[in-house]
Formats: structure tokens, C-alpha cells, sequence
């Protein structure tokens, strides 16, 4: 635990976080889940909670620019870190170009699994810019959609890889 995250007498701690460019400070219990901190105390609610087990990805976040399963970080475990969500991938009125490449091209799903895939492919394409089909597949292998499966997500990057979204 980091050494500088201050434990009270009730129990809880404050921690203190970069939360999408801005400076955050929460009084947490030890044992709450960044999953539920985003969700319950931050109103970040496009970060989903659904296997609870780092099995799904619906959770994802970025932790110091690195993919992350906020299901299976502790709270306080982010003190001093910088914490991304699905919220800020949105660029002022425009939608991300990976969530606009999913809208135009049928990878868009359900509300549960979609924000953890964009998530996913986001941290991809910030280290390869150009991943092959097995890249983009590997990349989503900590991704579970229970339903529509992968076919369009995959279709969806491969025409933003090609330039068809104008980016
Ligand atoms: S809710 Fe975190 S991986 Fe499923
Ligand atoms: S779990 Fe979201 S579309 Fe399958």
C-alpha cells in the first residue's frame, strides 16, 4: 500500500488520483474496488461492473496509460496514479474514432461489454499503430461478449486502420 495514502480511525482512507486529467480526492473504505469507487463515488458509470473477476473486461480502465481490470485493482491502490475511463475518449462533441468506426461499421454492442472493447482497442492503437487482425484479436482476448460475438468489432478497426472514418 502506498505510503502516503492517510488511514483514518473510522476505517476509511483518503487517496488522491488523477481521474481523467483532473485531480481527484475520495474518502474510501480499504477493501472498496476502483470499479465501484468510478462508479459509486465518481459518477463515472460508462465503466462497467460485470464478472466482478477479471474475466469480462467490462471494466477497463487505463492506470497510467496501461489497460486495466478496475475489478481487480483496490481503491487505494490508484493513490498517486492517473485513472482513465471510457468518459474521457470523448473528444470535445465528437465521439472517439474507434466508438465512431464501431457505430459505422456494426461493432457497436450492447451497453455492458462495448465501453471495455473501445478501452481495449484505444490502448492497442496508442502502442501499434497499424495491428494486424491478429493483434486487434489478441488485444480483445480479455473480453467477453456473451451475445453478438467479435466479427463487426474486428471489421469496425480494420476500416479505421484503412482510413475509411477520415481520421
Ligand atoms: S467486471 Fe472486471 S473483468 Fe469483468
Ligand atoms: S456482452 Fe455486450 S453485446 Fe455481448
Amino acid at each position: 500500500m502506498s505510503q502516503s495514502v492517510n488511514k483514518h480511525a473510522s476505517g476509511e482512507m483518503t487517496i488522491q488520483f488523477q481521474l481523467n486529467n483532473e485531480s481527484v480526492e475520495k474518502e474510501v473504505q480499504p477493501t472498496k474496488l476502483l470499479v465501484d469507487v468510478l462508479r459509486e463515488d465518481c459518477g463515472k458509470t460508462g465503466t462497467k461492473r460485470s464478472c466482478g473477476i477479471g474475466r469480462c473486461g467490462a471494466c477497463a480502465v487505463h492506470i497510467n496509460g496501461e489497460l486495466s481490470a478496475s475489478c481487480l485493482t483496490m481503491a487505494y491502490q490508484v493513490e498517486g496514479k492517473s485513472v482513465t475511463t471510457i468518459e474521457n475518449l470523448v473528444q470535445g462533441e465528437e465521439l472517439h474514432p474507434v466508438q465512431q468506426a464501431m457505430l459505422t461499421h456494426g461493432g457497436f454492442q450492447c451497453g455492458y461489454c462495448t465501453p471495455g472493447m473501445v478501452m481495449a482497442i484505444d490502448a492497442l492503437l496508442a502502442t501499434h499503430t497499424n495491428p494486424t487482425e491478429e493483434q486487434i484479436k489478441e488485444a480483445l482476448s480479455g473480453n467477453l461478449c456473451r451475445c453478438t460475438g467479435y466479427g463487426g468489432i474486428i471489421r469496425s478497426i480494420q476500416h479505421l486502420l484503412e482510413g475509411s472514418e477520415g481520421h
